[in-house]
């Protein structure tokens, strides 16, 4: 069986879905892995390091994508899906709920995927969650961009020309990216806050060594995601973060929810109230943003406060969130691959039922189905 690794294409992406340390793995249990020239290059890995690790390399992108399995970062373009070989099986960040255009030529090509954000996030398939593990560099990049971009310490220093007290950062939302803003924070010396919707998460943060911020919305959801907020709700939300944000010199933003735009948590009233110079990141960028102000991509100053949202930031520590992604891709190959080193899909397993997007050409994933469906609605015209 032979596995397939192109070279990233989307614009920004520095990542490689498998790394030399994982090839040498999947080499040692008898599979082929044929790796597309240059594919490592944005990580600084050379194409020599994927040869010394038994990996074939080849500079037609083609033959890479006609493997048996295809395994990749970013979603693939429409012509990248084209190049799929009948039968072949692709693996990767394909982005189910938020892009109709990728799971509908998924199926126009007749093709089978395993989405790495579908997979369930139950204790067995914790070592596949690459959304965690890219969060992780998500989260860790935000607390250091915050600290960057502010003309202030984090910790308090003692010296003699006297005392700085420490910056206060919050961080709104504290799924994996956010816990993990939280962390680094601390251990930059700042003073941390964090706050979501599930209340459970209140004991991670303190966990953390961080205050919880209690604003009394509550808004857990299914699978340990949040739900959206009511309109009343998010108003209560609102008001009470307008008023808490003041006082904080960083503001981490972290907030989603599965297949909807962002919650705006922070208003240009909140923005207002910040003392000049403070900074916000905005990790949500990709789905609108979690500020009122934010410019996805862009950094924008606006009444003294610096707005940073970028996008991709794993593909910013492209060495580290490589290799997290191809321990993930491996540990789910593990799943996907017999002892006689053979492709082997059981649909029953309930790590490789949710994963499935499309199989065989049929959209089997509900999200993916409602997003397709609300795509083909938008575009008839009325
Ligand atoms: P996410 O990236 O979907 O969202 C980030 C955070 O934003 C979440 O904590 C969410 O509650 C929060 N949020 C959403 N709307 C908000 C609002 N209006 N105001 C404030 N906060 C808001 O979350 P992530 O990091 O993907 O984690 C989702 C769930 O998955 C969590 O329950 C987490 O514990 C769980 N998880 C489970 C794993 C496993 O068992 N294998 C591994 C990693 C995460």
């Amino acid at each position: 069986m032979r596995i397939g690794v192109p070279k990233e294409t989307a614009a920004g992406e520095h990542r490689v879905a498998l790394v030399p340390e994982v090839i040498a793995k999947l080499k040692a249990k008898g599979l082929e892995v044929l790796v597309e020239n240059g594919a490592g290059s944005g990580s600084l890995l050379p194409d020599s390091a994927f040869a010394d690790a038994g990996a074939r390399l080849s500079a037609d992108a083609a033959e890479v994508w006609r493997s048996d399995v295809v395994v990749k970062i970013a979603p693939p373009s429409p012509e990248e899906i084209a190049l799929l070989g009948q039968g072949s099986l692709l693996i990767g960040f394909l982005a189910p709920l938020s892009s109709p255009t990728t799971v509908s030529a998924l199926a126009g090509a007749k093709a089978t995927a395993l989405a790495m954000e579908a997979i369930p996030r139950i204790s067995r398939a914790q070592s596949m969650d690459a959304l965690s593990s890219q969060s992780n560099v998500a989260g860790y990049k935000a607390a250091l961009l915050g600290a960057e971009s502010m003309g202030r310490f984090y910790p308090m220093l003692m010296t003699a020309a006297g005392t700085i007290p420490p910056a206060k950062v919050l961080v709104l939302g504290a799924g994996v990216a956010g816990l993990q803003a939280l962390a680094t924070a601390k251990r930059l010396g700042a003073r941390t806050t964090g706050y979501d919707v599930r209340p459970e998460v209140a004991e991670q943060v303190q966990s953390l060594g961080a205050q919880w911020l209690d604003l009394g919305v509550e808004a857990a959801g299914e699978g340990g995601y949040a739900r959206e907020l009511t309109d009343e709700e998010r108003a209560r939300q609102q008001q009470a973060l307008t008023d808490a944000i003041k006082g904080f010199d960083v503001v981490i933003t972290t907030a989603l929810v599965p297949g909807r735009p962002a919650p705006k948590l922070v208003t240009e009233e909140a923005v207002r109230g910040m003392k000049p110079g403070s900074v916000i990141v905005d990790l949500a960028g990709e789905t609108g943003g979690n500020c009122e102000l934010t410019e996805p991509g862009q950094t924008v100053v606006r009444h003294d406060v610096k707005i940073i949202s970028p996008l991709n930031l794993p593909a910013t520590m492209p060495e580290h969130s490589s290799q997290l992604f191809a321990r993930n891709v491996q540990a789910l190959l593990e799943l996907l691959v017999d002892e006689n080193g053979q492709l082997k899909l059981d649909f029953e397993d309930e790590v490789i039922a949710g994963a499935c997007i499309v199989r065989g050409g049929e959209i089997v994933h509900e999200g993916a189905k409602r997003s397709v469906g609300a795509a083909n609605t938008t575009e008839v015209p009325t």
